[in-house]
């Protein structure tokens, strides 16, 4: 048997959408981004929700329109584009070190590596669980700092019955892998009706209206750009998508949360592995399942034998980003736990329709081959 580590879950509302749009003739930023936007905006409970073409746009944006250039606090375990879009923002990444249980910042290392030029905090939720932000969030409020959730990984989570992305600037992605998925795609969530206005307009050239704006209004040409943007955008294609996929998103979680508690199950005796720690504050929607082995040096080849068995098992991540090639000099540091945790995970499958018979091979094969 064949267990991939993701597979999209798209049936036919998703389907269907998709080639009503191409039907339409409407392919680029149309009717589907409002619709999407207004219900994902609904869904976290905030004002605004503005799509793009990925998460790593959304958390540029986010730095680049609160005109942040010094120092932002994120882990460095996290997929190295948390950081990169710090820098291409025109600020300074500062790693902190996590928790060794949630894998998430730890607050008290972020205390740590504030200084006079700290101006944000980029928390990453880890794996589809909400960081501590009632930590985080009065962290920022003493030290008067702006919290950018990178919740790439934790799309529908919650933490105290409360969102992902309601908490701060919230910055999601739809690439595949993802618990909703539009193939590529982010979107950002505020209720800061300035930054949400700043936002879109950067999406689109820097011009604060799309052309569908204005289709029914009069000089529909007139273009006027307020700020040098980019081209972000998302096509009406992959809205369509997210929309439908949003419809099912909590039903999905569910069904992901069912995995994660028949893998707990069936990984409990095994002395030599750990399982996911759930916070009780959070809600978890295991976009990623990941145990650690007890010794790092039998991790990799641990993982070798798992995918020769068919699981498709992989590693998140490694190696940290302090470590990364662009990053270890100018960005030097030792963060002792995110080192220890990088060389010991293991990521196994997980996706919502996953047989009974694949869950039951995913726990055969990591019994044996542990
Ligand atoms: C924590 C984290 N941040 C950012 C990203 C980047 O997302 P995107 O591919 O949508 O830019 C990812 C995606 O893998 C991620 O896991």
């Amino acid at each position: 048997m064949k267990v991939p580590l993701c597979i999209p879950f798209i049936e036919e509302a998703e389907k269907k959408a998709v080639i009503e749009v191409l039907a339409s003739g409407w392919l680029a930023h149309g009717p589907y981004n409002k619709k999407f936007e207004k219900a994902f905006a609904e869904y976290v409970g905030v004002k605004h929700a503005i799509t793009m073409n990925s998460c790593t746009s959304a958390l540029q944006l986010a730095i680049e329109a609160n005109e942040i250039k010094g120092e932002v606090i994120l882990p460095s375990f996290t997929f190295v584009a948390s950081a990169n879009a710090i820098i291409k923002a025109g600020a300074i990444p500062v790693f902190a070190d996590i928790d060794e249980k949630t894998f998430n910042i730890d607050p008290a290392d972020i205390r740590k590596k504030i200084t006079k030029n700290t101006n944000a905090i980029m928390c990453v939720h880890y794996a589809g669980q909400v960081c501590n932000m009632t930590e985080i969030m009065k962290i920022a409020e003493e030290y008067n700092m702006i919290v950018i959730e990178d919740s790439a990984e934790t799309i529908g989570g919650l933490w105290q019955n409360k969102q992902a992305g309601a908490f701060g600037i919230g910055c999601f992605s739809f690439f595949p892998t993802k618990n909703l998925t539009t193939g590529e795609g982010g979107i950002l969530t505020t209720n800061d009706d300035k930054l949400a206005e700043r936002v879109r307009a950067l999406v689109g050239h820097g011009i604060t209206t799309t052309t569908y704006d204005r289709l029914e209004k009069e000089l529909s040409w007139f273009r006027s750009a307020t700020y040098a943007g980019y081209n972000f955008r998302m096509s009406n294609i992959l809205a369509a998508l997210g929309y439908y996929q949003l419809q099912k998103l909590d039903k999905m979680n569910e069904n992901r949360r069912k995995i994660a508690e028949r893998y707990n199950k069936g990984f409990s005796q095994i002395a030599d592995i750990t399982i996911p720690y759930q916070d009780v504050n959070a809600y978890h929607v295991y976009q990623m399942y990941v145990i650690c082995v007890k010794d790092k040096n039998k991790r990799n080849n641990f993982v070798k034998i798992l995918n020769e068995k068919g699981v498709g098992a992989s590693v998140h991540f490694y190696p940290p980003v302090h470590l990364q090639y662009f990053y270890k000099d100018k960005y030097k540091c030792s963060l002792p736990i995110t080192e220890d945790i990088c060389s010991r995970c293991v990521t196994l499958p997980i996706y919502p329709q996953m047989t009974d018979a694949e869950i039951e091979y995913v726990i055969k094969i990591v019994k044996e081959s542990i």
